[in-house]
């Protein structure tokens, strides 16, 4: 175990510091045997939770990490074709794991590393104008797709594929890496027919569990990231979150404590809000994981349930420009999870200067570090004093061991909500559905009872276009 770790605090989320919204001690007895024995369950469970072994794959990071270094040779641009989980592991991890900026800066302030693109969207001007920036002849293309089927997926790399292949012939398949299932999927079966380079992705890892597979590690790699510090930091939180005692848990901890304010508070909404540019992503992708997994219509025993926590993404500073009037003084309907760092890479001196103006004298002199600090601690302190409920974790620093072990802190979390709720938080069923009627929509073969579904419920509409 590392000498530092990420630390959890929840005082703020208890009736002393919060008044009515809090939990109270009586709140947290009554709820002891339930969590317990979830706990027992989870921990008996979670061998079987396909991405907590991916931390010890140390092999695959030697390989990656390997690929990595070729590829950014062969390279100026890095552009990964992909969604939902197949897209925001690696943009989490490149603007986590690098300093700001890093497209714009020079190759060898990167690190003599490409530049990295993810368009993560079908909207009809992105692909287009950022492939009008790019040299074919020097850009690699990263697919990723874990079903090797998703709709715009597949038509990016449509697009992307005729782009290269006009610019450099049959050459094109030296351009492309695919990362996929290992067996099944229209992609594995074009990578075995076309003969292109494939990664696989673990058949029991879903796509939003899946940033430290090739998925994420792959584009981590490429960037230089420290992806097997990743996977330390990943294996200390695991091994951390392994004992027999819930309250010594922090992951479980924090799924708790949602699962509470919602069973007992009615407070069903989550925000997660660092006080950390480069940390913006990495609540991103979280708003992914939470979502999709504890959103479910039904429970493990099929009962109708409706479950789930909305997530909300929030910047510190920024967003207390934005969001903090409403968190402050709006309904009590809020859970708040701050991220702290305790110290930058950098520090940044604020000059001295027009000091003879109170706006700018109490300034001079100080840092910005200090100030975002003040900032963080300051909204803390009004959401407290304004009755609402929060907690904070603690990162020492920003670096690949830290947001492994802060990954596997929200895999975990979520994971074990799963079982709170006694949900499937592995699957994604609603989102099936919206991949089967878009197929149905663009005339693919064997969708056509999804068409005329489609086409029932557009004559059952009711007039209410105005
Ligand atoms: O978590 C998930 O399973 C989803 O969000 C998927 O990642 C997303 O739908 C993309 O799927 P695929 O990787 O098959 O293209």
């Amino acid at each position: 175990m590392a000498e530092k770790i990420l630390r959890y605090d929840y005082t703020n989320a208890r009736a002393e510091a919060v008044g009515a919204a809090g939990l109270t001690t009586h709140d947290m007895a009554e709820a002891e045997a339930h969590l317990a024995r979830v706990y027992t369950q989870a921990q008996a469970a979670r061998s079987g939770w396909g991405f907590t072994k991916l931390p010890y794959r140390e092999a695959e990071a030697d390989m990656l990490t390997a690929l990595g270094n070729e590829l950014a040779a062969q390279c100026d641009d890095f552009v990964v074709i992909g969604i939902g989980g197949s897209a925001l592991g690696a943009i989490a991890l490149h603007s986590s794991c690098n300093p700001p900026f890093y497209n714009y800066s020079s190759r060898q302030a990167r690190g003599n590393r490409p530049r990295m693109f993810v368009p993560d969207n079908i909207d009809p001007l992105l692909i287009g104008n950022l492939l009008a920036t790019l040299n074919p002849a020097r850009t690699i293309v990263n697919v990723i797709a874990k079903s090797g089927s998703t709709a715009e997926t597949m038509a990016n790399f449509l697009v992307v594929r005729a782009w290269l292949e006009q610019a450099l012939g049959s050459d094109w398949k030296s351009h492309v890496v695919l990362t996929t299932d290992p067996a099944k999927g229209a992609l594995r079966a074009l990578a075995t027919s076309h003969n292109l380079r494939c990664l696989d992705i673990p058949p029991d890892v879903g796509g939003r569990f899946s940033v430290l597979t090739p998925v994420g590690l792959l584009p981590a790699a490429v960037e230089g990231i420290e992806i097997k510090a990743l996977l330390r930091g990943a294996r200390d939180m695991l091994e951390r979150c392994a004992g027999t005692d819930w309250r010594r848990d922090p992951a479980f901890f924090n799924a708790a404590l949602h699962y509470l304010f919602d069973v007992r508070k009615n407070i069903r909404m989550n925000v997660l809000m660092p006080y950390a540019q480069s940390l913006r992503d990495i609540a991103d992708w979280f708003r992914q994981l939470w979502a999709e997994s504890l959103g479910k219509r039904v429970n493990r025993r099929g009962e109708v349930v409706h479950c789930g926590l909305t997530p909300i993404n929030a910047l510190g500073a920024t967003d207390q420009h934005s969001q903090v009037q409403l968190y402050v003084e709006g309904p009590v309907d809020k859970l708040f999870t701050f991220i702290h760092t305790d110290q930058f890479a950098v520090q940044t001196a604020i000059p001295k200067g027009f000091s003879t103006d109170p706006a700018f004298a109490y300034l001079s002199g100080q840092t910005l570090n200090k100030l975002l600090h003040a900032e963080e601690f300051a909204t803390r302190a009004a959401l407290t004093k304004a009755g609402r409920p929060n907690a904070t974790i603690s990162l020492p620093a920003i670096n690949p061991y830290y947001i492994g072990q802060l990954l596997l802190f929200f895999e975990l979390q979520t994971a074990y909500a799963g079982e709170l709720y006694d949900i499937n938080a592995f699957d994604q069923p609603g989102v099936e559905q919206g991949k089967v009627f878009t197929y149905a929509l663009m005339g693919r073969e064997g969708y056509e009872a999804a068409r005329a579904e489609l086409k029932q419920m557009e004559l059952a509409r009711p007039d209410c276009i105005i």
